[in-house]
């Protein structure tokens, strides 16, 4: 079993073999995942929504970003596991985005990082390379721009704004990143981008033409609730089959039909009857 690194996943776009990424933040599912041959894990930062109950990424802080790495790098054997900076946490200055990256790596044992933004964080992201920390872009629907965007919509519709994400592909291309996330794009703007820069493109909601693709895992499984984003194909719906488990449980429990004697444990015959003389004797 080879590991991945982030030069292995760049050097992917050349081979032609589609690349396989998934997002998740505990070690039980990072290990299913790595158990399937999926190529890359991110530790998004959509774990704020997703799984800490906030109404978008912008909460969620380094140290509990830190907190979530170390757990699934420690379900991870083969995969390269990608740190998701999170917001703030290298917007301010390149200081604070080297230190920052380097703590993924550090403390939470990833082998790379992902960055939101183009010609904006460029200085940030060449610091973070420069430094030795190979770095994902992530260009399109940016979550952590969402007021500046003004929601969560379709990013790069018209040919300026189309114009804008591709020179920003080419742009962080050339600051080194070593691939490149494309969320929430159309998909003729996404196979443009994918033909016209030399490392390898990931699409999340930027149709079927990219280099590889990333899904969040609790959307696959059907973990996310009734609202499914036109980009997501859920694989399984664990949420009912959750929900009924729940359901079964509380009911047996009422009733008094679980645990039955199958689930408990037997103590011998001899030592419960010494122990129920030892009782009457100290009566
Ligand atoms: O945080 C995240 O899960 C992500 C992916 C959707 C690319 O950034």
């Amino acid at each position: 079993m080879e590991k991945i690194t982030a030069a292995a996943i760049r050097d992917m776009k050349d081979r032609g073999e589609r690349i396989v990424m998934l997002a998740t933040y505990d070690y039980l599912t990072a290990r299913m995942i790595d158990e399937a041959g999926v190529d890359a894990v991110l530790v998004g930062d959509s774990v704020a929504n997703v799984v800490l109950g906030h109404r978008d990424t912008l909460a969620v802080s380094m140290d509990e970003m830190i907190h979530h790495t170390k757990a699934v790098a420690r379900g991870v054997k083969r995969a390269l596991v990608v740190g998701d900076m999170p917001f703030m946490s290298y917007q301010a200055s390149a200081d604070d985005a080297i230190r920052n990256a380097g703590r993924f790596l550090k403390e939470g044992h990833a082998e790379a990082v992902k960055v939101e933004g183009g010609r904006s964080m460029i200085k940030k992201i060449n610091a973070i390379i420069e430094s030795g920390i190979p770095v994902m872009g992530h260009l399109g629907l940016t979550p952590q721009w969402v007021h500046q965007f003004g929601g969560f919509r379709v990013r790069g519709k018209t040919e300026p704004t189309a114009r804008a994400i591709l020179e920003d592909a080419r742009r962080l291309e050339r600051a080194g990143v070593f691939s490149l996330v494309l969320e929430c794009i159309p998909w003729q703007l996404a196979k443009l981008i994918t033909e016209k820069v030399g490392v390898p493109t990931i699409g999340i909601g930027a149709g079927p033409y990219c280099d590889g693709q990333v899904l969040v895992l609790h959307d696959l499984l059907g973990l996310t609730g009734p609202h499914v984003p036109k980009f997501v194909k859920r694989y399984a719906k664990l949420d009912d089959a959750i929900t009924k488990a729940l359901a079964d449980f509380k009911r047996e429990v009422k009733a008094g039909k679980f645990p039955t004697l199958e689930h408990s444990y037997d103590m011998p015959r001899e030592e419960m009857r010494r122990l129920l003389k030892s009782f009457r004797r100290g009566r």
